[in-house]
C-alpha cells in the first residue's frame, strides 16, 4: 500500500473516533446527545402517525401499527442516565433545551413520563383499527408530547 493511501485511511479513521472521544472526555455530552436521539425517534415514528391523523398521508394500518408499536418498544428503554445532573440549558447552553426545572423539581417530569406511556399504550393498541381509531387516541399522544415541553423545555427552539 501507497504511504499516502495509508495515511489517508489513518485520516479517515481518526475523524471517525474523534466524534466518540470526544463524548468520553465529556460524559455529559454523550448524555445529553443520547436524549436527544430517544427524543429524535419518538417524533420519527410519531410524525407519520399525526399526519395520517389529519389525512395528510393516506391512512396505512400496516404502517400505523408499525409505528406506534416501536413508540411502546421506545418506552422499554430505561434511558434515565442520559438525565444526569448539570445537563441542563444552564450548564450547555448550546447542547440542550432541557430546563434546570427537570433536576430542580425532580422526579416530578416522571408523571409527564406516565401520562405519555399511557398514551402510547392506548395509541398502539389503537392504531392498527382504522383512521377513526388512530384519531381517537392520537391527541392524547400529542397533548403528553407538548405538555411536557412547555414545562420542561426551553421555548421557541
Ligand atoms: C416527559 C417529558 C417529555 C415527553 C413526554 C416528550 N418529550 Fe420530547 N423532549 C423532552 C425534553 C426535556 C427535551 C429536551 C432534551 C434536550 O434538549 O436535552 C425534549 C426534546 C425533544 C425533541 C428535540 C430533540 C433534539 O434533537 O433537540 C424532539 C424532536 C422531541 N422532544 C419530540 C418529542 C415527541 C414527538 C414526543 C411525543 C411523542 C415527546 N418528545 C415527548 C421531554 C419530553
Amino acid at each position: 500500500m501507497k504511504f499516502t493511501t495509508k495515511l489517508l485511511i489513518l485520516l479517515v479513521g481518526a475523524s471517525l473516533v474523534l466524534p466518540v472521544y470526544a463524548d468520553k472526555k465529556d460524559p455529559k455530552l454523550g448524555a445529553i446527545k443520547a436524549r436527544k436521539a430517544e427524543m429524535l425517534l419518538r417524533s420519527f415514528n410519531a410524525g407519520p402517525l399525526f399526519a395520517m391523523a389529519k389525512g395528510k398521508i393516506p391512512y396505512d394500518a400496516k404502517k400505523a401499527t408499525t409505528m406506534a408499536n416501536n413508540l411502546k418498544v421506545l418506552l422499554e428503554l430505561n434511558n434515565g442516565a442520559a438525565w444526569m445532573q448539570g445537563t441542563s440549558n444552564k450548564e450547555y447552553k448550546k447542547d440542550t433545551t432541557a430546563l434546570p426545572k427537570i433536576w430542580d423539581t425532580w422526579p416530578k417530569i416522571a408523571d409527564y413520563g406516565k401520562d405519555y406511556g399511557k398514551a402510547v399504550n392506548e395509541l398502539a393498541a389503537a392504531a392498527g383499527n382504522g383512521q377513526d381509531a388512530l384519531k381517537a387516541k392520537i391527541k392524547a399522544l400529542g397533548k403528553a408530547c407538548k405538555e411536557c415541553h412547555d414545562e420542561f423545555r426551553e421555548k421557541d427552539k
